[in-house]
């Protein structure tokens, strides 16, 4: 699956896109990133990005056309931009190299297509749905907005979903795409343990239990004696039990829409939950 990414602020993504679980898939070619500097695509001596918005007001908009530009620059047809269910052979680096190891491996799962996002704190809400939604995709393109927002022509003529990732504001959509190719990277398969992942479906909607390692007493403290006893059925029990207690108390907004058996819900009666249904 392959990541492009447009900002004004190239310099922002180095250290967050190049360490840890992101590094390694990139390295295992399971996902491709690059970032594109759409001051590269104006074509004054100035570079200018962002001009002042028509009606006046405070601050300035970015620019249509090195926007569309660089959509176009990163999207395989650049007059008739792929729709979103058209079939999609290949796809580019950043160098206009075609990327065989993606196109014939890591996407092979996936629907081959692309998707144009403007990072915008007035798009949807961001969650985990999203990241599934958008981790079908072959391609992903992160708009990140900058300044007052973005000449509204160019979101109509290239943008096909608008995403926030919650309600503040930031100085600009660069943290807020690092987030999305973070939660959408981690769910392509081979990225991370696969174990990891159905255990997370397993408790949809829930919080985690917690968690221990050793030593047994650390400065005073036990690890619950159930842990310890190691019996599996106990184990998942108490777990369970946990992330039920966990979400009631901190956000019992969570367990309308969590999938609970009916163990669950008795469970949940019995520490003063009350089902709105
Ligand atoms: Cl995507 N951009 C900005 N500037 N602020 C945000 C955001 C995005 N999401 C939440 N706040």
């Amino acid at each position: 699956m392959q990541f492009d990414i447009l900002t004004l602020f190239p310099g922002m993504f180095t250290g967050p896109l190049t360490e840890s679980i992101i590094k390694r898939a990139v390295q295992a070619s399971l996902i491709g990133i690059s970032i594109h500097d759409i001051r590269a695509f104006t074509d004054d001596k100035h570079h200018t990005a962002d001009d002042a918005p028509y009606g006046g007001g405070a601050g300035m908009v970015m620019k249509a056309e090195p926007l569309a530009a660089a959509i176009r620059n990163v999207t395989s047809d650049p007059s008739k931009r792929l729709r979103t269910d058209e079939p999609r052979v290949t796809l580019r680096h950043g160098t206009g190299q075609l990327n065989d190891e993606i196109a014939s491996t890591g996407a092979r799962h996936l629907a081959p297509s692309t998707l144009v996002i403007l990072m915008t704190p007035a798009g949807e809400l961001f969650s985990q749905r999203t990241a599934m939604e958008l981790a079908s995709y072959a391609q992903i393109v992160l708009v990140c907005g900058h300044y007052e927002g973005v000449d509204e022509r160019a979101c109509e003529a290239l943008i096909d979903r608008e995403i926030s990732i919650g309600d503040y504001v930031l100085t600009g959509g660069e943290l807020a795409a690092m987030v999305v190719v973070d939660a959408v990277a981690r769910l392509v398969p081979g990225v991370i343990d696969a174990e990891s992942i159905s255990e997370e479906s397993h408790s949809a909607g829930l919080i985690e239990y917690p968690h221990y390692t050793r030593p047994a007493n650390w400065e005073g403290r036990e690890v619950p004696a159930v842990l310890r006893a190691g019996h599996h059925g106990e184990v998942a029990r108490w777990r369970r039990e946990q992330q039920l207690r966990r979400t009631l108390a901190r956000r019992p907004d969570l367990l309308a829409r969590a999938e609970l058996t009916p163990a669950d819900r008795a469970f949940l009666a019995t520490i003063g939950w009350i089902a709105d249904d």
